[in-house]
Formats: structure tokens, sequence, C-alpha cells
């Protein structure tokens, strides 16, 4: 495959100035956090469960924190405070709004990669292997499609615009499983992003669509190249939530009012609400589950109309 390491765009002021805010609200949020006073709204949220999830001495290598709308960043956080270390892997596109909020994880580890660069994998593989030694979860979050193959008719795409879309949000998850997985002695999990538009028709989604179900077939296979090792190989198929990946896909609001009218929860999922999915995927709760695409989208999927 062609290794071409992406080069650091120059943002326009704009850009620059977003980013700024950006810093600023991670600051606050932070330090808001930590207050007693944040601690008592959380506690009164928080629904009481009977089991918690201790993840102590485990490690997650995770791809996909752009921003903290991210899915990404809801698992690296939730892995994160039930006590899993994280070694985050970010776009240098996505550097100055990643970084920053990696960075309030507890001990984190960063680097950036590119899928579509083997001399980035290879480094980036190279230092999990220096600094973590053994690994037990990977997280696949990352998808990319050009904007002008998120709109108007599926028909439209070129082979260009096949290829990479299939390269970045299909094919890394086996090149990444494959360069993880002799790291992951004792077992392990790896989850990946998908959404039902690898099934059914989403008009707007086309191209990703048809390379989600390239991915959840790879989910199958993956897991029966690895059950023997005791690794784990499962996808989440979330609903529409409002990041910068969503972003890029027309009609995206008509999605996100089509499951408030539709589902049976008749309500959108939040990230957090993944994320929770995610834990549970990590966890031992979920030994025997592998090879499955789990929803995670308030019934939506099971509707007919
Ligand atoms: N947001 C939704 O509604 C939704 C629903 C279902 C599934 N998903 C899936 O969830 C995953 C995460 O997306 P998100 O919604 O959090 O958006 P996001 O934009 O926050 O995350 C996408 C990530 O992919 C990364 N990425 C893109 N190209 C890459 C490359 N070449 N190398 C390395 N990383 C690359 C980006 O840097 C970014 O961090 C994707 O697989 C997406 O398809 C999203």
């Amino acid at each position: 495959m062609e290794s071409k390491t992406p080069k650091t765009p120059e943002w326009p002021l704009k850009v620059k100035l977003f980013i700024k805010i950006y810093k600023a609200r991670l600051f606050l949020q932070n330090h808001l956090r930590k207050s007693k006073f944040w601690n008592n709204i959380e506690e009164k949220g928080n629904d009481k469960m009977a089991v918690t999830i201790d993840l102590k001495g485990k490690k997650a290598v995770v791809f996909g924190i752009a921003n903290d709308k991210s899915i990404a960043w809801h698992i690296a956080k939730r892995l994160n405070d039930a006590g899993c270390r994280i070694f985050a892997a970010y776009q240098e596109r996505t550097e100055q709004m990643s970084v920053p909020l990696i960075k309030t994880l507890d001990n984190p580890i960063y680097e950036k990669c590119d899928v579509v660069s083997d001399e980035l994998l290879d480094s980036f593989f190279k230092k999990v292997k220096e600094e973590f030694g053994e690994v037990d979860f990977l997280i696949h979050s990352i998808a990319f499609a050009k904007r002008e193959h998120l709109q108007g008719k599926y028909m439209g795409i070129d082979r260009r615009g096949y290829q990479v879309a299939h390269e970045v949000s299909s094919y890394s998850l086996a090149e990444l499983t494959r360069r993880i997985a002799p790291m992951m002695k004792k077992g392990g999990s790896i989850i990946a992003m998908t959404y039902l538009g690898s099934e059914k028709v989403t008009p707007g989604y086309n191209i990703m669509g048809v390379a989600k179900a390239a991915l959840e077939s790879s989910v199958r296979y993956l897991a029966y190249d690895l059950g023997e090792q005791k690794i784990r190989v499962n996808a989440i198929s979330a609903g529409p939530i409002a990041t910068l990946a969503a972003s890029g896909i027309a009609g995206f609001p008509e999605m996100l009012l089509n499951y408030v009218a539709k589902s049976p929860l008749k309500r959108n999922i939040t990230a957090d609400e993944v994320a929770d999915c995610a834990l549970f995927l990590c966890s031992n709760l979920s030994k025997a589950i592998t090879g499955q695409v789990i929803f995670v989208d308030a019934g939506y999927s099971a509707m007919g109309i």
C-alpha cells in the first residue's frame, strides 16, 4: 500500500479563533469537574447501579478522538474513569483539539497516527509496544469519505472515493487488529463503530453505508481469526450523534428527527450511552460475546416503518 504522511494544514483565522474558544471551554470544564459543586450535580444525575466495572491495570489503545464530541472521546473517558490507561491516536489535522483533551485523562499516552500512512502506523505501534508492552482493548472509532460522496446519488461515487472510504473506514480495522493482536497476550476486546446505513438505505450515507457493511463483515471474520486467542471483536451500531464526522452527511438533521419520531424510545441517543456499551464490551460481563453488531439506537433498527 502507498505510504503518505499527511501535512499539517495552515488553519484560517476563523478556525484558529474557534480552537482558542474550544481550549478555553475545556479549561473551564476541567476546573468545574474537579470542584465539589460539579460532583454534587453529577451524583444527583447518576443512576445508582449494582454492578461497577473495574478496569484497573488494563490498557486501551483508542483511535478517533478529534474533539470532545467524538464518540472515541466518550469511550476513552469512560474506560479511563474505570481505571484503564489510555494510549490515544490522533490525526495531525485535529492535534490542536485532540491533545489538550487527551491530556485531561489520568496519565495518558498519545501519539499522532494516520491509518493511510504505513510510516506513521509503524512508529505508532512501536511506541505502543515500548510504552504498554501488553494491550487489553482496541477502540476503532474512525471513518472517512469525501464530503461530495455523502450527498446525492450513491452511483456518483468514483473509484478513488470508493477506495479511500474503504481504506480508512473498513480496511483499517484489519490493519490495526493485525498489529495489536500479538500484544493482547491475555486475550482482549476490540470494538469498531458502525451505523445502520450498512444494512438499510439511508439517503446521503451512500459510500459510508457500503464501507460499514464491509466493516461489519470484517468484525465477524476477525472474531473467527482471533477467537482461540480469547480476543473478542464486536461492533457497536450507534444511532445518529452530532459529531464532526456526522456533519458531513447530507440529511443528518432528518436522521436525528426520524429517531425521535420512530424509535421505540422516542429519542436520540448520547455518546455516553455508546460509551456505556463499550465499557460492557471491554468487561468480563461480555466474555461470551464476539463477532456481533450491537445496536445502541433507542431501538430504531427494530422498526419496520
Ligand atoms: N456520529 C454518528 O452519528 C455515528 C453513528 C454511528 C457510527 N458512527 C461512527 O463512529 C465513529 C467515530 O465518528 P464520530 O461520529 O465520533 O466522529 P469524529 O469526527 O469525532 O471521529 C472520526 C475520527 O476519525 C478520525 N480519522 C479520519 N480519518 C482518519 C485517518 N485516515 N487516520 C486516523 N484517523 C482518522 C478523525 O481524526 C476523527 O477522530 C466513525 O466510525 C463513525 O462512522 C458515528
